[in-house]
């Protein structure tokens, strides 16, 4: 695609986002609380192992096929992104066939990737696949500042010669070379990154003190449906064996990516929140031990089964106090849910985040329902209060979309929640599988 066909693109997607999405960024949810949940909810693919793996058919010369992708605004947008370099992306009822045969372009435009930082996973595969990338900066965004020196120092070990200009990572190497990588923190994006650019590095790529999210072996589990040699995935220790690109070969069948473990804490969560009965299907709990551990300790009836977990009506339950940290421990992704949870439980807790910066933006618009959170540094002190009261609150970011959500589900009275594009971003049609549960939300268009 030339530079001029390239402008165009972009003018045009623009142009198209924003009449399609235009009163979609104004929608605010009306909640009327408080609500008792009961059925049951089926859990949607996982949001961030879908936006690896649908980078990682940039490594495939051929179409792939994915059953139930789900319908996100971020997965849109990285299909948008792979569409700019040429993949071609069609759905065919639940299935959804992406052919990275030929791509005419390997260029990550600004415009795509400043709305999702995700858009920066496409480095390692081009790098691989045709030894050049040009993939803008990510910059930061509203939890923090999420620097991707630890992607780049990768990139470099692997023998690729980076420079930053006028925004953009201009990545160029005549052949990865397989390496051994120690990261200085286990970056989730890091790792899926650098697993991506080992698959066609000549040569075996070990990464130490690697993230062992279960997104990651998910990932792993999808190249190795390709043909790739790949061990310890899971583990903080990653051997990538490199190979050729003839070698990658289609699956027989469509792949279907796990299910979304933080979108079942949410709504396992607001079942307790709501002293209701609800059967919360279609992913593993084994992704959540620590959340549903830390859970039962503060009180919840919780069954747990193969694909399932079923919420019990509980008594009231009781504080905890919790540090995030890089999985298995108790995920910064759930921190902010939790902390609604704890907003109403008897006695006090404690959160600790410590995987980003600026985490606690969902407190101030808590305190407006009533919720008692004293921040200090990056620990928050949170004192239980009998219950909350409905009030207009404005939506930061996804997971703080969601922790206000699970408050006015509860609290006594109607919430107006704007901006729910952020949650749209991440949860797949929740007022709707809320309301099917027996919420009260009504979505206003902007
Ligand atoms: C992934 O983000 C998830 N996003 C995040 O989920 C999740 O919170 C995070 O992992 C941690 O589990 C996707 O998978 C799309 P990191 P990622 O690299 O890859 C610092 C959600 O709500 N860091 O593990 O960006 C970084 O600043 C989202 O679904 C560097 O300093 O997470 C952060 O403080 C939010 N340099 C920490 O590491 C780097 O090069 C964790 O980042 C990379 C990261």
């Amino acid at each position: 695609m030339s530079i001029n066909q390239r402008r165009l693109f972009k003018e045009e997607f623009l142009q198209s986002a924003q009449k399609h999405f235009s009163g979609w960024f104004m929608d605010k949810l009306i909640v009327e609380g408080p609500c008792t949940l009961k059925g049951s909810v089926q859990i949607s693919s996982a949001k961030n192992a879908t936006l690896p793996i649908l980078v990682a058919t940039l490594l495939c010369p051929y179409p792939v096929t994915f059953d139930s992708i789900p319908e996100l605004m971020d997965v849109g947008t990285i299909l948008k992104l792979l569409q700019s370099m040429g993949v071609k992306v069609t759905k065919k009822g639940s299935q959804t066939i992406v052919d990275a045969s030929h791509l005419d372009n390997q260029h990550a435009d600004y415009a795509l990737v400043k709305t999702m930082r995700a858009s920066v996973l496409v480095l390692g595969p081009l790098l691989a696949r045709y030894g050049v990338a040009s993939v803008s900066l990510p910059g930061g965004c509203a939890i923090g500042a999420r620097p991707v020196d630890i992607h780049l120092m990768g990139m470099e070990k692997l023998g690729a010669e980076i420079e930053i200009e006028n925004g953009y990572i201009k990545a160029h190497c005549k052949k990865l070379k397989g390496a051994t990588i120690t990261l200085p923190f286990p970056s989730v994006g890091a790792t899926e990154n650098l697993i991506m650019a080992a698959v066609l590095a000549e040569g075996t790529t070990i990464i130490e003190n690697a993230a062992m999210e279960p997104e990651i072996d998910d990932l792993a589990d999808f190249l190795i449906a390709q043909g790739v040699k790949i061990e310890g995935a899971g583990t903080s220790h990653i051997t990538v064996h490199g190979m050729d690109i003839k070698q990658l070969k289609s699956p027989a069948k469509p792949y279907r990516v796990i299910g979304d473990r933080i979108e079942a804490a949410t709504f396992i969560i607001a079942a307790i929140m709501s002293k209701g009965e609800v059967r919360v299907e279609g992913f593993n709990p084994k992704h959540l031990t620590y959340v549903l551990e830390t859970l039962i300790k503060m009180g919840a009836s919780l069954e747990v089964g193969e694909d399932f977990v079923l919420v019990k009506k509980s008594q009231r339950l009781k504080g905890a106090i919790i540090e995030t940290a890089p999985y298995p421990g108790f995920p910064t992704d759930v921190q902010a849910q939790m902390m609604a949870l704890m907003s109403v439980v008897e006695g006090n807790s404690v959160v600790t985040e410590t995987i980003f910066e600026n985490r606690f933006m969902h407190v101030p618009e808590m305190g407006r329902m009533g919720s008692k959170v004293t921040l200090k540094g990056n620990s928050a002190l949170i004192e239980g209060v009998e219950d909350l009261s409905g009030a207009p609150v404005m939506c930061t970011d996804l997971r703080a979309s969601a922790a206000l959500i699970l408050c006015a589900l509860i609290a006594s009275g109607e919430s107006e929640i704007q901006r729910v594009y952020h949650l749209d971003r991440g949860y797949e049609k929740i007022d709707e599988k809320l309301t099917k549960l027996g919420a009260k939300i009504k979505r206003v268009k902007g």
